[in-house]
């Protein structure tokens, strides 16, 4: 089990002779995935989602809150000690073309690894090659045709599962896929999305989605637990079904109308679709993070935060002061 308290993340960003920017990416995020369990960030480009995942996989450092692995809090051990930890977690990259090297076989690929772990553990050169075969058939591959081929020789969705396989060589507790699919083909996404599914399954290993998209986040699976990420805050989080079912955050509701960025879109017979003002709208940092885009906002929005939590009766966490179910129109999951 991993869980975050309160973690935030400032990044300054380099500017000019004025000096540079503070991007707030995370501001006190909670999360909470159980070994076995999946969870899916979603949100649009910018909000935080990879900081978040690499924060997850122990790749990039927070400023404020704590994470645990398993009860332990890590800020207080030393980089030597976080590594038991985070080995257990593998990051899967949106782009399967720059994560292998194009000149190792996959062979070679998923053998340096390997051969690692049979050092640590006195293993033989042959249970090398059975594990390789072992993590390729997991991905689906068939290991007698791929193994003695370079990764330009693949398929951009045979690269990716390759790169799952390679992950799979440490036997992770948790894979965090981050946007995995957006640069594999459209007809290929399905299947390494239902690879993820299975691994799950099979191998008991938790899955953490990241994407922009939200046919994708939905995938993760009935029991799955979604987070709308809105600007470095989680504005709604809770099961994947009842989120997608009775979204009551607008931002949610605009993620999943189909048309999000329209003003006053009526379709013949429906309510309308939330209307959301463009990202050019304010970005203040007073009040609702939302409320410069929002249609429903009040004084209070302007000048007060609303905090994740319960309320009107709503079986999911949200952070807005108006909570309400609204009808939005789905994306039909084709466009997976
Ligand atoms: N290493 C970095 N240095 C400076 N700013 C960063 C860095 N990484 C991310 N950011 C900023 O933090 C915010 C969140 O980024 P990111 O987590 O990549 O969002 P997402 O994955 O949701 O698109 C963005 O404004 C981004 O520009
Ligand atoms: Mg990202």
């Amino acid at each position: 089990m991993i869980t975050g308290k309160g973690i935030t993340k400032t990044f300054k960003q380099r500017g000019n002779v004025l000096g540079g920017r503070e991007v707030h990416a995370l501001r006190g995020v909670d999360f909470s995935i159980a070994k076995g369990g999946a969870a899916s960030f979603i949100g649009e480009s910018g909000c935080g989602k990879t900081t978040l995942g690499r924060i997850i996989a122990g790749l990039e450092s927070y400023d404020g809150g704590e994470v645990s692995i398993d009860g332990t809090p890590l800020s207080p051990l030393k980089p030597k000690q976080r590594q038991p930890h985070f080995r257990k977690i593998q990051m899967i990259h949106q782009d399967p073309y720059s994560a292998l090297n194009p000149t190792r076989t996959i062979h070679q690929t998923l053998y340096a690894p390997l051969a690692l772990r049979a050092g640590q553990t006195g293993r033989s050169k042959a249970w090398i090659e059975e594990r390789a075969a072992e993590v390729l058939s997991l991905v689906g591959l068939d290991p007698g045709t791929v193994l003695a081929r370079y990764p330009h020789q693949l398929s951009g969705g045979m690269r990716q599962r390759v790169v799952i396989a390679r992950a799979l060589t440490v036997d992770p507790e948790m894979l965090v896929a981050d946007e995995a699919v957006s640069m594999i083909d459209v007809s290929l996404r399905l299947g390494i999305l239902a690879l993820l599914k299975d691994l799950r399954e099979q191998l008991g290993v938790s899955v953490l989605f990241i994407t922009h998209d939200v046919a994708t986040a939905r995938y993760i699976g009935d029991d799955g637990e979604l987070y709308v990420i809105y600007r470095g805050q989680v504005v709604e989080r809770g099961p994947v079904d009842t989120i997608i079912a009775d979204p009551v955050h607008p931002y949610t509701q605009s993620l999943l109308s189909a048309i999000p960025v329209l003003h006053g879109l009526e379709q013949p017979g429906e309510q309308p679709v939330v209307p959301v003002e463009s990202l050019n709208g304010a970005q203040s940092e007073e009040g609702c993070l939302f409320a410069g885009r929002c249609p429903f906002r009040t004084d209070r929005c302007e000048s007060e935060l609303p905090l994740l939590g319960v309320t009107n009766g709503f079986p999911q966490e949200h952070a807005c002061f108006y909570p309400e179910r609204r009808s939005v129109i789905a994306r039909p999951m084709s466009e997976v």
